[in-house]
């Protein structure tokens, strides 16, 4: 185990933000975990995965552990199930490609999301129809309270859209080492989401397999999304709106267009990147931070941006879409 001193955290968040930890470690097990969270007491520290979803808007004068516990173990298996633990440094899509190899299904449609299997569960990370909670058996995260490790069911997770107890009532408390998944051995296909069976089509597949799926979601992803490796972003800066049905009509009366989504107690979800749009954002550039010119829900980094300007913009953004419309956006991304 070795204490990084005054490094750069440039290579370590996909918004590309410059900014320094004082001191920085790469945990490799759990024993290592124990013994330095032991030894710093109560002190916070920052944890890291893959550091896309995450804003860097300072220097980071806490210790940053970065977890990069690894290893892929099935568990146990069924007639037509398999449980697959993944250590929580992992990164997630290699996960999802090692799972697709071995015709395990379950996870095809959250290829490519940027990230580590340790950070799925903290926002319960979801795309064209599956949330992790779908695929979901249980996690061991460290307790920096008890210091001791504990196994969490769903139930005791509380995922929600994007939310989890991890993103939320215990905010810091659980460091999360590996997480297992109940795949199954005879495919399910989730192929409700429009641009999934669009995008089959156009691959010229009738009847999709898993691979053809996570295929599809792929080409998605990439028509629609920056690569991180050439434009800094964190995904969805923020997330979608959800707003009762009272403001919901009285919106579609003035907006006839407005797409929205049915949601869990008679509420509905807006799409954030529409509202963004309809008040002026998208492409909008000042300096090198941005709003993406395909999809307005994404915070872009040209280059040199720091993590301020980038927030800026995004409160700048929040008020007008409140101004306009009413609703109140909430952020996706972990601001530090
Ligand atoms: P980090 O950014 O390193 O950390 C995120 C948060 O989790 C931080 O608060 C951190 O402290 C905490 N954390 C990380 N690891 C642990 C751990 N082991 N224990 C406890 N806390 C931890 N998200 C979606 O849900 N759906 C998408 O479709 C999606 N698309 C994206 C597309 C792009 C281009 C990008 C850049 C991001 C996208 N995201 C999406 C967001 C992001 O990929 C996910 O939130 C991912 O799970 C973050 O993983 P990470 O390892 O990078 O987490
Ligand atoms: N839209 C616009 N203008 C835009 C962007 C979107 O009008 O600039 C409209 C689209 O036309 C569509 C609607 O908004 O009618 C929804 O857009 P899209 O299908 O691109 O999805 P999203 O709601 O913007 C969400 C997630 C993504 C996830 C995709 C696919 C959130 C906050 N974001 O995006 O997750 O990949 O759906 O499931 O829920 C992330 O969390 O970081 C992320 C990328």
């Amino acid at each position: 185990m070795t204490i990084q001193k005054n490094i750069s955290l440039l290579p370590y968040n996909t918004f590309h933000i410059d900014v320094n930890a004082s001191s920085f470690i790469s945990v490799k097990s759990a024993d290592e975990l124990d013994n330095i969270l032991t030894s710093q007491g109560k002190e916070p520290v920052l944890i890291l995965g893959g550091g896309s979803n995450v804003l860097l808007t300072k220097n980071v004068e806490s210790l940053v552990l970065k977890i990069d516990l690894i290893g892929i173990d099935e568990v146990k298996e069924e007639a037509s199930h398999i449980y697959v633990r993944a250590g929580a440094g992992e990164i997630w899509h290699e996960f999802v490609q090692y799972t697709m190899k071995r015709n395990w299904g379950g996870l095809e449609n959250l290829s490519l999301i940027p990230g580590n299997v340790g950070a799925a569960p903290i926002q319960n990370i979801g795309a064209y129809g599956v949330e992790l909670k779908d695929v979901f058996f249980e996690l061991e995260a460290y307790d920096r309270k008890e210091k001791k490790v504990y196994a969490f069911g769903v139930n005791d997770c509380k995922f929600g859209y994007r939310d989890s107890i991890f993103k939320s009532a215990e905010k810091g408390r659980y460091i999360i080492l590996n997480v297992t998944f109940l795949l199954s051995k005879v495919p399910v296909l989730k192929t409700s989401y429009g641009a999934i069976r669009e995008e089959l089509k156009k691959m010229g597949v009738q009847s999709p397999t898993i691979q053809d799926i996570s295929r599809a979601v792929i080409k998605i992803r990439r028509s629609k999304l920056p690569d991180p490796a050439e434009i800094g972003n964190a995904g969805s800066f923020f997330k979608n709106p959800v707003v009762d049905h009272t403001l919901f009509l009285s919106l579609s009366k003035k907006y006839p267009d407005i797409p929205a989504y049915p949601h869990e107690d008679k509420s509905v979800k807006l799409a954030a990147g529409w509202l963004i749009e309809q008040c002026g954002w998208k492409g909008y550039r000042k300096g090198d931070a941005g709003v993406h010119a395909n999809q307005a829900l994404v915070l872009v980094n040209y280059g040199k941006a720091s993590g301020l300007e980038i927030l800026q913009l995004s409160e700048k953004i929040a008020q007008s879409v409140h101004k306009k419309f009413g609703v109140y956006l909430e952020r996706e991304v972990n601001v530090i």
